[in-house]
C-alpha cells in the first residue's frame, strides 16, 4: 500500500507572517487526516517559521530547491544539511519552473537528488512534458530522459527513498488539468521506467505524485486514479481552507 503525500508548493508566495497565519488555520483542519503525509514547501525565508509552526503537528516542511555542493564559494547557494538543520524533511528538486528559468539541467537534478538523499532527507523529483513536447509525441521519451536524468546513479536503497511528481507543464498555473486517464497513463509509463531500472518491488513502492493546477474540485477523480500517489499544489495550496479540501480529498 502506497501511502498518499499532499504536498504544498507555494512558490515565491508568503513571507514569515503570512507562513504563521496559514498554519494556524490550517493545522486544524487537517489534525485528524492520519490518511496521507502532508508536506509544505515554503520559501527558504520562511522555513524556520514554518518549522517553528507545525512543530507537533501531522505537517512535515520542506524545500523549494538546494544546492549539491556541501561548502565552498558558491554565493546565495543553501546546502541539503543547513535545510536538514532547519527542520525540512523534504526538498523539491528539478521543478519544471527551476528547468525552464534557471536552465537546469538533468545532470544538475541529478546532483541536487543525491545531496537530498546524503543529507537524510526525502526529494520530490519533478519530471513532466512541455505542451510542444506532448504535441510532438515526445511525452514518454521526455519522460524517460528526465526520469532516468536523474535517478540512474542511484543505488535500489536511495530510489526507495524518493517520490517522484509527474507535472505536465502545460498544466501548471494554467487551470488546464491533465485528464485523470491522462495523468495515469504517465504514471504507468513512469512506474515501468522504474521498474526496469529499480525492479517490481521497487517501482510498486515508489510513489507517484501529480501535480498541475490540482484543486479542491478535481483531487477527488485525480486519486481515484490507482496510479496517482498524491498532489504537487500550486496555486490552490496557498489558502488554508483550499489546501486542506485536497489534503481530506
Ligand atoms: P499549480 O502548480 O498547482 O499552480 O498548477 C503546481 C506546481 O507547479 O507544483
Amino acid at each position: 500500500m502506497r501511502r498518499p503525500v499532499l504536498a504544498a508548493n507555494w512558490k515565491l508566495h508568503k513571507t514569515q507572517a503570512e507562513t504563521r497565519a496559514f498554519l494556524e488555520k490550517f493545522k486544524p483542519l487537517v489534525a485528524q487526516s492520519s490518511h496521507c503525509e502532508i508536506v509544505v514547501c515554503p520559501p527558504f525565508t520562511s522555513l524556520g517559521a514554518a518549522v517553528a509552526a507545525a512543530r507537533d503537528s501531522n505537517i512535515a516542511i520542506g524545500a523549494q530547491d538546494v544546492f549539491w555542493e556541501k561548502k565552498g564559494a558558491y554565493t546565495g547557494e543553501v546546502t541539503a544539511a543547513m535545510l536538514a538543520e532547519a527542520g525540512c524533511q523534504h526538498v523539491i528538486v528539478g521543478h519544471s519552473e527551476r528547468r525552464q528559468y534557471f536552465h537546469e539541467t538533468d545532470g544538475e537534478v541529478s546532483r541536487k537528488l543525491l545531496a537530498v538523499l546524503s543529507a537524510g532527507l526525502t526529494p520530490i523529483v519533478c519530471v513532466g512534458e512541455t505542451l510542444q513536447e506532448r504535441e510532438a509525441k515526445a511525452t514518454e521519451a521526455v519522460l524517460a530522459r528526465q526520469f532516468l536524468g536523474a535517478c540512474n546513479a542511484l543505488t535500489t536503497t536511495q530510489f526507495s527513498r524518493i517520490i517522484v511528481a509527474y507535472e505536465p507543464v502545460w498544466a501548471i498555473g494554467t487551470g488546464q488539468t491533465a485528464t485523470p486517464e491522462l495523468a495515469a497513463t504517465a504514471h504507468r509509463f513512469l512506474r515501468q521506467q522504474a521498474d526496469e531500472r529499480f525492479g517490481a518491488p521497487a517501482a510498486q513502492e515508489l510513489r507517484i505524485l501529480y501535480g498541475g493546477s490540482v484543486k479542491p474540485d478535481n483531487v477527488k477523480s485525480l486519486m481515484a486514479q490507482r496510479e496517482i500517489d498524491g498532489g504537487l499544489v500550486g496555486g490552490a495550496s496557498l489558502e488554508p481552507e483550499s489546501f486542506a479540501a485536497i489534503v481530506n480529498f
